[in-house]
């Protein structure tokens, strides 16, 4: 096995990676698409296309349903619980032996930077672990129905489980849907976004060796269009889990309402961290800073509006502006502190966002451009970005940008930020910094959020239920409630 200095030395001088998965991944093997076609995946860091995959259709889709289907109901389902656990215990080593090879292909896929790649790579070793040990605990109830009944419920498995998976965070949201549905008993066919394909490839490669049946994973790639589509409007697929955009979420929520499929949204976000003045400073300018600028601000729940007590704001503000200047930039292989953004579209969404608000007389306290890898001088980098006191209204407030770019917002006092923090078409997760706890305890009371983080943002690991409210979606995946929403449950009454 090649260690994690050979994998970024060979990469960055190659620009790719030898034994990329080229293929779907169906029926327990690789599969050229149908149709033939493939499509190129880029490494953002030098906004350069460096491996091929399948470029995948209805064909492959209906393939990968079918594998599902047959393995869900001829094996899966009625392998015992302590079984799966094995398996997906034996896929938590695997995954963690292989961490190196999987952190560089997740860098170079996605842009982000290696040490965050590795963490992603742990938090999915975790998913896999802690559900291993969920699976024979999956207990029903019983019902006290009288001396002459017997009452008792089940949690089965929901079926085939679709998971459309998208390029922030490719191997860590691949893991967190697959390991609480196949641990639930399902069987399952993930649709990796189109800009980050390969690690959920890697990651069916891997089950496989641990054990896992052929056909109970299946991984599709390709488009939204082409590939996504198709496989959440399949009649055979009994549950989606979508992690994307609101738009793609509603179309999403649409189509598999005329299946009457049931859905799992984890959409968009537009999160805000409330600094308050009798907080812990460093902790709270270094919880910001990675708010925000942790994978150059593509997170569904970034904190991305700063709400900060007026008597701390200049100071605060200014700090946050020196540390964001001073954030080395560079490829996801060169160890920087913020890497590219993750495609030309992305970069282009979120240059537009401050060309508008400059037109409309928005003054950027620090960043607002477009920049480059200092080393090559390629890549789709955006300066970390700063907006001080914004009006609440300013679409740079209202609307997800998804990039490195922060707002503030002046409060008043608690109460004031706590108004500010609910005023958004999003409630996914908010942050609270203070020293006085019945104080945080009582606004994560009132916060609109499916999260609140006190006093460290990102606290938390799969133990803890995930997701949003408004329209940041609904229902929940990690945690025990994650696995739940992956099960049905079947009540049985007897006269006996
Ligand atoms: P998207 O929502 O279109 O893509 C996410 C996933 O959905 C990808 O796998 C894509 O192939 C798939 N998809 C696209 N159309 C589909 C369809 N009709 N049926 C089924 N699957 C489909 O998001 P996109 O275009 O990549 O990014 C646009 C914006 O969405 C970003 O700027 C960001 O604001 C937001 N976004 C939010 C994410 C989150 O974590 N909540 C993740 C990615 C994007
Ligand atoms: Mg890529």
């Amino acid at each position: 096995m090649q260690s994690k200095q050979e994998l970024v030395a060979l990469a960055l001088s190659a620009g790719t990676l030898p034994g990329l998965p080229q293929g779907h991944f169906i029926d327990g093997a690789s599969s050229t698409a149908a149709s033939g076609r493939s499509m190129e995946s880029f490494d953002p860091g030098r906004a350069a296309p460096f491996a091929v995959f399948a470029r995948g259709d209805a064909g492959d889709v209906e393939a990968a349903v079918g594998s599902a289907r047959r393995a869900f109901e001829q094996t899966w389902r009625d392998t015992p619980a302590a079984a799966r656990g094995r398996i997906l215990q034996r896929a938590a080593e695997l995954i963690r032996e292989e961490t190196a090879r999987l952190a560089v292909v997740e860098s170079l896929d996605s842009g982000k930077p290696l040490a965050e790649a590795e963490g992603d790579v742990r938090g999915a070793a975790r998913a896999f672990e802690y559900y291993a040990g969920a699976c024979d605990k999956l207990q029903g109830d019983t019902f006290p129905l009288g001396p002459d009944y017997l009452g008792y419920s089940l949690h089965e498995p929901v079926g085939v489980a679709a998971q459309i998976i998208p390029w922030n965070f490719p191997i860590s949201t691949a893991a967190r849907g697959i390991a609480p549905a196949l641990a639930a008993g399902c069987a399952v066919v993930a649709k990796p976004a189109e800009q980050t394909p390969f690690t959920a490839l890697l990651l069916a490669e891997l089950l496989k060796r641990a054990g896992l049946p052929d056909g109970v994973l299946n991984v599709v790639t390709g488009t939204g269009a082409e590939a996504g589509a198709p496989l959440v409007a399949h009649p055979g697929i009994d549950h989606v889990t979508f992690t994307g955009s609101v738009a793609t979420g509603i179309g999403v929520m649409k189509a598999a309402a005329d299946n009457v499929t049931r859905v799992v949204l984890e959409l968009g976000g537009k999160s805000p961290v409330i600094v308050l003045a009798d907080c812990d400073r460093k902790a709270a300018l270094d919880g910001v800073m990675g708010a925000i600028f942790e994978n150059a601000g593509q997170i569904c729940s970034a904190g991305s509006r700063l709400i900060v007590e007026r008597s701390l704001h200049d100071g605060f503000v200014e700090d946050l502006c020196r540390r964001a200047e001073a954030l080395r930039l560079g490829h996801a292989l060169r160890e920087p502190q913020m890497g590219p953004v993750n495609s030309d579209t992305q970069l282009g969404r979120i240059a537009g966002f401050i060309d508008r608000a400059r037109a409309r007389g928005v003054d950027v306290a620090t960043g607002g451009a477009e920049t480059a890898d200092p080393e090559s001088g390629q890549g789709w980098f955006y300066r970390p970005t700063i907006v001080d006191d914004c009006a609440p209204d300013d679409e740079l407030v209202r609307e997800e940008i998804f990039g490195p770019v922060l707002t503030v917002q002046i409060a008043e006092d608690a109460q004031h930020a706590l108004a500010l923090a609910n005023d958004s078409q999003y409630a996914l997760v908010a942050g609270v910094y203070t020293a006085d706890f019945a104080k945080a305890h009582r606004l994560a009371a009132r916060l609109d959020a499916g999260q609140v983080y006190i006093n460290e943002y990102f606290a938390g690991g799969i133990e803890v239920p995930f997701g949003g409210n408004k329209k940041s979606g609904f229902g929940r995946e990690k945690g025990l409630e994650g696995l739940l929403s992956y099960c049905r449950t079947k009540s049985i009454a007897a006269r006996i």
